[in-house]
Parts: structure tokens; C-alpha cells; sequence
């Protein structure tokens, strides 16, 4: 993140309190009453998690212990030897309690009028059958099912499916590209992928199906795909004994046939996500059963504010962990009403949100800064023809929002009068961390605002001293830090505990990654990732998986891979190239590379520039200074860092000169 960003978010110095009216029935309702909760998780987290379980989810057999530590190889482990199922929790509780005929899942498909409404009592049988065609399948708890899915509601179908029987679901967002889905399926050794033959975007189809075929040659863990038929596509290749139609196999299990939930561990993994880590291969973060649906309830009711008749809309695509958490587990835990939008914001006009809004008279939508900062650009006018006064919480997640979107947000979209939540989370923490309550929490654009209950955020600096790290708390700016284990806390890092290990490495405690300051009356604002991570549109990417396309092509002989600041996105890609000896700079080659890019990791990856260069600034060592190639990228030039050190000194203006050039 640029100085000049971190300068406007910290200045700023509005405020806006929380709305009177709704504030009497909130959950949580004003300042003391959440200040009294946060002390009370504070004094006694055993107690507080423990009523929070209770209240929230239904359990088989209660735990043994409420958490188990193991301070030295940071394993935390928490309702030990608990039962239950989060597919009983998130379906069956419902129907049990005279909640059947209610909606449970609204799917708005990209044409306006595909529509499909699951009831509780559609959902569960629906989700039976899927469970019943896995098991056909061999299925058994604890084998990964991997997702490769639209945003259909198959792909929740087959989530709850997989909860019920125990097995692990490990989703793969759909605009991922070959090798980005060939690793994820081999860590996983997935046994059934769930795929469609296509996925509509922006009024075109794009095959999903054909991706996959040439993907499986090297995932030999693969015994069948399940393929729903979503997108019409004709002469999709099925492959004979592996491929099956999901319609033929899901129909042929009658209607009436319960499918009985696995009693699940507590501990037993729930589901694997992958997501960016400090090197080029994505980490599977792996979530339990019974502290994830816990954390993901827990939170879901208390930063929305979530009541029972709320139509709630997560805009994440469900491939995320926001769309696990708060587009399927939070929601449905909690009995609301959970809504799936398949299409993008600006297709076909720039109002399908605002559309969204009052067709289904939306109370709760929760969306990404990027989306805001997009629909913000098209002008007032397009939400102005449509009827938004059923809105009643607003949020944002996935990156920081910038003072001025967040300003649209509340007064354009909320009539100034809505309370916005900025919830600060990741795919390791399950679910937020850092958010305010919308009925409790005097708002400044920009902060995430205050830890949750029994999160204990700080902020700390990494001064060397005699060559170990001196980390003292409450810094002005300096690494997010946690000390204390939460139930939503990742299980582990799949297939690498060295991995997991690593986020404990430097402070003793969990390292979000996160740059963050705490200002004078204590809020907390986040000033992005601190790894190489980059965060483009709320998507994290890693820098160093991005160089290892580049330099895996044959013209490349090395690559460094910064973030830029981008007026939508928040942050974009920038990449410096060193071609071989012999090669000269050509837009061919640059298109060759994108291509490379888009093929290996997906279109989301793809740098906004290529950037060829002599040679990288270098410290004598021979390490290439990142630092100083960012500031280029973001224009800046005149603060570049000391270059007297660098191996060749000259290369800085060279760069410079390049490019200025190529924008
Ligand atoms: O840098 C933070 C940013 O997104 C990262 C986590 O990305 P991911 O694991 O993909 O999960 C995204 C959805 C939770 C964080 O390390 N981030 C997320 N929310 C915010 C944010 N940055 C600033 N403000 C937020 N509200």
C-alpha cells in the first residue's frame, strides 16, 4: 500500500454514530452493552465460548474441555470430543423447529427471471440426495470432494451433502485456470470432483467441463466427476466409467430417502480452502466442524445483526471463504435467509445490484469495496430508480474501503443513515475479527473498528535487537498480531505443517500478515498485507507464485512481481521482466506472458502491466530490492531508498525511465 493511501485513510477524522431506530431490538445494542461483552470474553473466554456454543448450535454429545492448548506447537483445539453435524445444523434443526416452508436459498441466476427458491424442506432433500449419489460414489467421511463450480445452488447442494457425510469439500473458484486447479486437486487427492459443463458471465458461457479433462490427466486421486448440466453447452466430452451427469445419478435416489448425518468431531475438519501464502504454493487451510460453525454463527448474528426474517445477500462468490462463511454456514446455522447471485454487477446494466436489492427486498448486504468503488463510478442514478429502504446493515470485506467509497456506500446506497460494517478477516481466521457492531459501534470511514469479543489484536513492531526480534505492543504501525487462539482459528495447513508453523514464527503468536495502526481513541485501521501477498479486487494472490509463471517461460531469466495502487481494484499487478540474452522486447512476448498467466493461475492474476527491464535492482547479495520497484510502479520516484547499496546503481533510472514509458 502506498504512503500517500495510508496517509488519506488516517487522516480522516469523521464519525457517524449508530442508528436509534432498530437499535432497541439489536443483539447487541450500544457502546456499554458491547464493551460489557468484550470484557466478560476477556475475563472468562472458556465461559463466554462455551454459552455461545450453547446458544448457537445443536450438539450430539457436548465437549469434554471447551478449549485444549498446545502452547508450544500452537494447536488449539476447541470443544474436545463434542459431536455434531453442520449440515444437521445448517437443514434438519430448521425443519425441526417449524421453520420447513421458509426460504432458506434464493438464486438469482444471470438472466433475470432464473429464479429458484429452496425451502428448508427443499434443501434438505435435495441435500440428501447429493449426499446419497456421493455415497453411491464411495464417498466415506473424511475423503475431499473438490467443488470446481459456477455460482449455482448445486454448488451449496453439495457442500451441505459433503457435511453431511463427513467429507471434506474443498472449493476451487471458478475462474481459476488450469494449473491453479491442478494443484489444489492433487494437495487434496481429491476423489470426485463437482463440476458443470459451463459458467455464464457478462451474457457469455464459458466452458468449465473442457478446462477440467486435460487438468485430471495428472490428478490420478480422481475416480469420478459429477457434472450439472447449468450452462446448455453442447457435446461436452464425458469420459466413460468416470463422468456422470448429475442429473441422471442425483434423480434416481427417490425423495423420501433421509440421508442420516454423520456425527462429525468436533475437530474433524469441516472443509480445505486454499488461499495465497508467502511462497508460490497455495496452502490449504483446513477448518474444523464444531469451532468454525460456532465462530461463523457467533459472528454471522452479531455483525449483521441477523434476525430470523432477514434476507441477507453476500455478494462473495461461494469459492471464497466469505461466501463459506457468511453465504452458506453463518446464514444457514443461524435459519435466515441466504441469497446467491450468479451474475456480476454490471451486466447487463450497471443496476443489477440495486435491482437485487428490491426484488427480494434485501435487509443485509455485505460486499467488497472493489464492487463499490466500481457501481460508484456508474453514477447515482442507477441505484436512485430502485426502492432500497428494506436495507438495514451494510458491509464490506476483503480490503481495505477508502474513506470516499465508504461515504457512497452509507449515504447513496444507505441513505445516510445505515451503519456500515468493515470487517477485517481472512481465509485462516474462519470468520471476522476486526468489525464493528452495527447498533453499537461509533463508525469512522476507513477502520475496521475494534476487535471482536475474545480477540485479542495487537499491533507490534519487529525491531532487531542483538538479532532477535523485540516485539513490543501497541506501535504506531506495525504487524497484526493474535495472541489468543479463537474458535473460527484454521485446524492447520494441509499436507504442510511447516507452513502453519510459519505464522507463528516471528511473534510466538499468529501472524496475520496484515500491516494495521491503532489510533488515539483505539480503532484499528488496516494498512494491507505486509508478505507478498497482493490484494487485487479482495482477491489475495501471491507475488511469488506469479514469478514462478513468468520465470517458468522460456524467454524469461527473472521476474519480479509488485503491487500497484489501482483506482478500482485497490491494488494491481505489476510485473518487471529480465529476458534471456539473446531475446529482444516484443508486445508478443508480453502477450505470450499474460497468457502464460491467465493459463496457469487465471484471468485474476493477470498483470495490468509487463514491465521489460536490463536488469532488477539488486543488493550486493545478489537479492532483488521489491521495495523500490514498488514505489516505481506507484509513481514514485523521488523516495526510492537509499541506492548507493545496490549492486548497480544506475539501474534505478533505467527503470524509471522505462516506465514512464509504458504508461
Ligand atoms: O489483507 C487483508 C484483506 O484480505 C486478506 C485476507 O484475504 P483472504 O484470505 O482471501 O480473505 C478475504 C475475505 C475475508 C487480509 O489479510 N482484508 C480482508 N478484509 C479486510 C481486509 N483488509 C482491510 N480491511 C478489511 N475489511
Amino acid at each position: 500500500m502506498t504512503q500517500e493511501r495510508i496517509t488519506t485513510l488516517l487522516t480522516e477524522n469523521r464519525s457517524y454514530l449508530p442508528p436509534e431506530h432498530g437499535k432497541s431490538s439489536a443483539w447487541i445494542s450500544g457502546t456499554e452493552e458491547a464493551r460489557a461483552i468484550c470484557q466478560r470474553a476477556l475475563d472468562d473466554p472458556d465461559d463466554f465460548w462455551a454459552a455461545r456454543a450453547t446458544q448457537l448450535i445443536h450438539w450430539y454429545k457436548r465437549w469434554d474441555k471447551v478449549l485444549e492448548s498446545d502452547e508450544v506447537n500452537h494447536k488449539y483445539r476447541w470443544f474436545t470430543n463434542a459431536k455434531l453435524n453442520a449440515s444437521f445444523n445448517c437443514i434438519d434443526r430448521h425443519i425441526i423447529s417449524g421453520r420447513r416452508n421458509k426460504a432458506a436459498l434464493i438464486w438469482q441466476g444471470e438472466r433475470e427471471m432464473d429464479v429458484r427458491c429452496f425451502t428448508y424442506q427443499m434443501l434438505y432433500t435435495e441435500v440428501c440426495r447429493v449426499a446419497h449419489a456421493l455415497n453411491s460414489l464411495h464417498v466415506k467421511k473424511g475423503d475431499r470432494v473438490a467443488l470446481y463450480m459456477p455460482m449455482i445452488p448445486e454448488l451449496v447442494i453439495s457442500m451441505l451433502a459433503c457435511a453431511r457425510i463427513g467429507a471434506i469439500h474443498t472449493a476451487i473458484f471458478s475462474g481459476y485456470a488450469e494449473g491453479g486447479v491442478r494443484s489444489r486437486i492433487q494437495d487434496s487427492k481429491a476423489k470426485v470432483v463437482i463440476t458443470a459443463d459451463g459458467v455464464i458471465r457478462a451474457g457469455s458461457v464459458k466452458p468449465l467441463k473442457a478446462n477440467l479433462d486435460p487438468i485430471l490427466e495428472k490428478c490420478p486421486s480422481v475416480a469420478h466427476v459429477l457434472v450439472v448440466h447449468h450452462a446448455n453447452m453442447q457435446d461436452v466430452n464425458m469420459v466413460k466409467n468416470r463422468d456422470i451427469w448429475w442429473h441422471d445419478l442425483v434423480e434416481d435416489f427417490t425423495l423420501d430417502v433421509d440421508f442420516p448425518c454423520v456425527p462429525m468431531d468436533a475437530n474433524d475438519p469441516l472443509f480445505l480452502l486454499h488461499t495465497s501464502g508467502s511462497t508460490g504454493k497455495p496452502s490449504g487451510i483446513l477448518h474444523s466442524t464444531g469451532g468454525y460453525l460456532t465462530y461463523a454463527a457467533h459472528t454471522s448474528q452479531w455483525i449483521f445483526d441477523m434476525r430470523d426474517d432477514d434476507v441477507y445477500w453476500c455478494t462473495a462468490d461461494m469459492g471464497w471463504i466469505t461466501g463459506h462463511t457468511y453465504g452458506v454456514y453463518g446464514p444457514l446455522s443461524l435459519g435466515a435467509t441466504t441469497l446467491m447471485f450468479e451474475g456480476v454487477p454490471t451486466y447487463p446494466k450497471p443496476d443489477r445490484y440495486w435491482r437485487i436489492v428490491e426484488k427480494f427486498r434485501v435487509n443485509i448486504l455485505y460486499t467488497a469495496p472493489t464492487v463499490i468503488r466500481s457501481l460508484m463510478r456508474m453514477g447515482e442514478a442507477w441505484p436512485e430508480r430502485y426502492d432500497l429502504r428494506t436495507l438495514r446493515v451494510l458491509g464490506s470485506v476483503g480490503e481495505p474501503i477508502n474513506p470516499e467509497a465508504w461515504e457512497w456506500f452509507h449515504k447513496v446506497i444507505g441513505g445516510g443513515e445505515l451503519p456500515i460494517v468493515d470487517t477485517w478477516w481472512q481465509t485462516e481466521s474462519g470468520g471476522a475479527m476486526i468489525s464493528p457492531f452495527p447498533y453499537a459501534s461509533r463508525l469512522k470511514p476507513g477502520s475496521a473498528s475494534f476487535p471482536l469479543p475474545g480477540i485479542d489484536a495487537v499491533v507490534m513492531g519487529d525491531a532487531k535487537k542483538d538479532g532477535e526480534d523485540v516485539s513490543h505492543e501497541n506501535t504506531k504501525a506495525g504487524h497484526l498480531v493474535i495472541r489468543k487462539p479463537w474458535p473460527g482459528m484454521m485446524l492447520g495447513v494441509y499436507n504442510d505443517e511447516e507452513k502453519y508453523q510459519s505464522y507463528f514464527k516471528r511473534f510466538g503468536y499468529f501472524d496475520s500478515g496484515d500491516g494495521a495502526e491503532i489510533d488515539e481513541d483505539g480503532y484499528f485501521w488496516i494498512l494491507g498485507r505486509m508478505d507478498d501477498n497482493i490484494n487485487v479486487s479482495g482477491h489475495r494472490l501471491s507475488t511469488a507464485e506469479i514469478e514462478a509463471v513468468l520465470t517458468a517461460n522460456q524467454y524469461v531469466s527473472e521476474a519480479a512481481v509488485v503491487s500497484m495502487p489501482h483506482e478500482i481494484k485497490g491494488e494491481a499487478i505489476y510485473a518487471y521482466v529480465v529476458l534471456k540474452d539473446d531475446i529482444a522486447w516484443t508486445d508478443d512476448i508480453r502477450k505470450l506472458l499474460k497468457e502464460a498467466i491467465r493459463k496457469n493461475i487465471g484471468a485474476l492474476a493477470s498483470p495490468e502491466y509487463i514491465q521489460f527491464v536490463e536488469s532488477m535492482p539488486k543488493t550486493q547479495s545478489g537479492k532483488i530490492i521489491r521495495r523500490m520497484l514498488r514505489k516505481i510502479a506507484g509513481n514514485v520516484y523521488d523516495d526510492i531508498g537509499d541506492t548507493t547499496a545496490l549492486a548497480r546503481p544506475e539501474v534505478i533510472d533505467e527503470i524509471i525511465y522505462g516506465h514512464k514509458n509504458i504508461l
